[in-house]
C-alpha cells in the first residue's frame, strides 16, 4: 500500500511506537520515529528490532523507506504535524501512572504561537494515561504559549503478541478530541482499516481505555476465583467456563483460570484505575479484589507445590516459561518473577526456560539455572511448572518428560496441558480449578 498519506511522527518506539509505526508506514504514511534511547535508535536504523512481536520483523522491513529513526524530536516536528506519544507510563510506588515521560514529550515541543494555522501539531496520546490527564496537559501548554498544539487521547489496545495483527484489525478505534482538524486527521489515518470509529471527547476515550483493561482483568480474577472454588467441590473449571462463555453476554474471552495475569498492562492500569478514582474520592472497592485475588493466584503454585512434596527443601522445580504470555518476550509484572523468588525462598532449586525471554529474565531474576531448553529444565526435576503457554511446551514428549525427572508432579499454571497425556506418562498432573490426574500407567 502507498499513496500521499499524512506524514506521522511517532514519539517513542517501545511495543506500542514502533508497531504504531510500522502499520502507519504500511498504510503509506512516512513516519519519523523517535525514541529517547539512542541504542535503541541505532539498532531499529541498522535494521534490528529490540523487542520480539510475530510479523513486526517484517512489517518494518518491508517499510523500511518509510520509516525514519532519530533521538530528535525536531526531525518529527519538520517533518509530520500529528504526534503519536506512546511513551511508557509505568506504575509509581503508589500505583499512579508516572506520567514523567509524557510530560517530558510535552516540554520537548517548543512553543508554537508563531506558526501559522496549517503548520500547527497536535499530541496525539496513544499512552494509557488517567482519565482528566488531557485536561492537565492542556493547562500546562497554555500555560507555557503552546496553545496552538491540539490534543486527541487515540488509546491503544492492542495485544502484545499479537500486535500487528491487532493494529491491522481492530475492534474499535477511539478517538477523543476538541472537534478540531486534528480529531479529523486522526480519523483519515484510520480510515483504511475499516474499523468501528468511537469518536468522542478526550476524557471518555481516557475512560474507555482504563475501564476495559480493569473490566478484562476483572474477568480473569472471577474465574480464578471460581477455579479455586471448583477445587473445593470437585468441578471442573474448563467445563464451568465453557458453559458459562457460551451465554453471549459473557463469552468464551478472558475466562481462561491460571495463575494470575501479569505484563505492562493489566496490574498498572487496573492500580491506575484505582488509584484514580481514589484521588477524586472515590473508593473502588471491586479492583481492590481485582488485584489482591490476581497476587494470591501467583501464590497458590507453591501451596499446590508443597501439597505434592511436602517440603521445597533442595527440591528441583523447573518452571517453563517466563514471559507473561506467550509470544513475548515481555517480562514485566510475569508471574515466574513472584514464583522464582518464592520457590527460592522456601528452599527449591529453580531451573528455568524461555524460548524468547530469556535475556530480559536475566535482568530480572537472580538465583535460578538458566535451561537451554525445555527438556534441560525439567533434568531431575521434582516438579514441573507450566508458567507460561509457548506452543512447544503444549507438544512436550511426556513419556520423554517423565524419564528424565526425578519425580512426577506436573503444576499446569495455564490448563493448556493434555492432561490424559501427562497422567498416561505415569506423572501426576494437577491444573488450576480441575482437581489432580494421577498415573494412568
Ligand atoms: N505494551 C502493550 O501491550 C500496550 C498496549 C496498549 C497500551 N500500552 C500503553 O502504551 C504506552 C507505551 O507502552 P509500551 O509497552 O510500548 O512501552 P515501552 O516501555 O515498550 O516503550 C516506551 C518507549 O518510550 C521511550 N521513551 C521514554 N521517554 C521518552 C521520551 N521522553 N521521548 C522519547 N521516547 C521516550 C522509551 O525509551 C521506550 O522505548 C504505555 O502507556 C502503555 O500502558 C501498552
Amino acid at each position: 500500500m502507498s499513496g500521499d498519506r499524512l506524514p506521522i511522527g511517532v514519539i517513542g518506539t517501545g511495543y506500542v511506537g514502533l508497531v504504531t509505526a510500522a502499520g502507519f508506514a504500511h498504510l503509506g504514511s512516512d513516519v519519523y520515529c523517535i525514541d529517547i534511547d539512542a541504542d535503541k535508535i541505532a539498532r531499529l536504523e541498522a535494521g534490528e528490532i529490540p523487542i520480539y512481536e510475530p510479523g513486526l520483523a517484517e512489517m518494518v522491513a518491508a517499510n523500511r523507506e518509510r520509516l525514519h529513526f532519530s533521538t530528535d524530536i525536531a526531525d518529527a516536528l519538520e517533518h509530520a504535524r500529528l504526534l503519536f506519544v506512546a511513551v511508557g507510563t509505568p506504575p509509581t510506588y503508589s500505583g499512579d501512572a508516572d506520567l514523567s515521560a509524557v510530560y517530558a514529550v510535552v516540554e520537548a515541543i517548543p512553543a508554537l504561537a508563531t506558526r501559522s494555522e496549517q503548520q500547527r501539531h497536535a499530541l496525539v496520546m496513544k499512552s494509557t494515561v488517567p482519565a482528566g490527564t488531557g485536561a492537565s496537559i492542556k493547562r500546562v501548554l497554555a500555560g507555557e504559549g503552546k496553545q496552538g498544539l491540539s490534543y486527541v487521547s487515540c488509546p491503544e489496545f492492542l495485544k502484545e503478541g499479537s500486535a500487528v495483527k491487532d493494529f491491522l484489525n481492530p475492534d474499535r478505534v477511539v478517538v477523543g478530541d476538541d472537534g478540531d482538524w486534528a480529531g479529523d486527521a486522526v480519523v483519515d489515518l484510520y480510515a483504511p482499516l475499516q474499523a468501528t470509529v468511537v469518536r468522542t471527547d478526550i476524557a471518555s476515550a481516557e475512560m474507555v481505555k482504563l475501564a476495559s483493561n480493569a473490566f478484562l482483568a476483572t474477568k480473569i480474577s472471577f474465574i480464578n476465583e471460581i477455579a479455586n472454588v471448583c477445587e473445593e467441590t470437585g468441578a471442573d473449571v474448563i467445563e464451568v467456563a465453557r458453559g458459562m462463555g457460551l451465554d453471549d453476554r459473557i463469552g468464551q474471552k478472558f475466562l481462561q483460570a491460571g495463575i494470575g495475569f501479569g505484563g505492562s498492562c493489566f496490574p498498572k492500569d487496573v492500580n491506575a484505575l484505582k488509584q484514580l478514582a481514589g484521588n477524586s474520592g472515590y473508593h473502588f472497592q471491586l479492583l481492590n479484589a481485582v488485584i489482591e485475588v490476581n497476587e494470591l493466584q501467583k501464590r497458590r503454585v507453591i501451596s499446590k507445590l508443597l501439597k505434592h512434596l511436602g517440603s521445597l527443601v533442595g527440591k528441583n522445580i523447573a518452571l517453563l516459561g517466563l514471559a507473561f504470555k506467550p509470544n513475548t518476550d515481555d517480562m514485566r509484572e510475569a508471574s515466574s518473577l513472584v514464583l522464582s523468588a518464592r520457590l527460592q525462598a522456601d528452599g527449591a532449586k529453580v531451573r528455568v526456560y524461555d524460548p524468547i525471554a530469556e535475556e530480559e529474565a536475566r535482568h530480572l531474576i537472580r538465583g535460578v539455572y538458566f535451561a537451554t531448553g525445555a527438556l534441560d529444565a525439567i533434568q531431575d526435576a521434582d516438579a514441573v511448572v507450566l508458567v507460561t503457554e509457548w506452543e512447544e511446551f503444549i507438544t512436550l514428549d511426556w513419556d520423554d518428560v517423565a524419564s528424565r525427572m526425578a519425580g512426577t508432579v506436573v503444576l499446569d499454571g495455564r490448563n493448556a496441558l493434555d492432561r490424559e497425556a501427562v497422567a498416561a506418562a505415569g506423572l501426576t498432573y494437577e491444573g488450576i480449578g480441575r482437581g489432580t490426574l494421577t498415573s494412568l500407567t
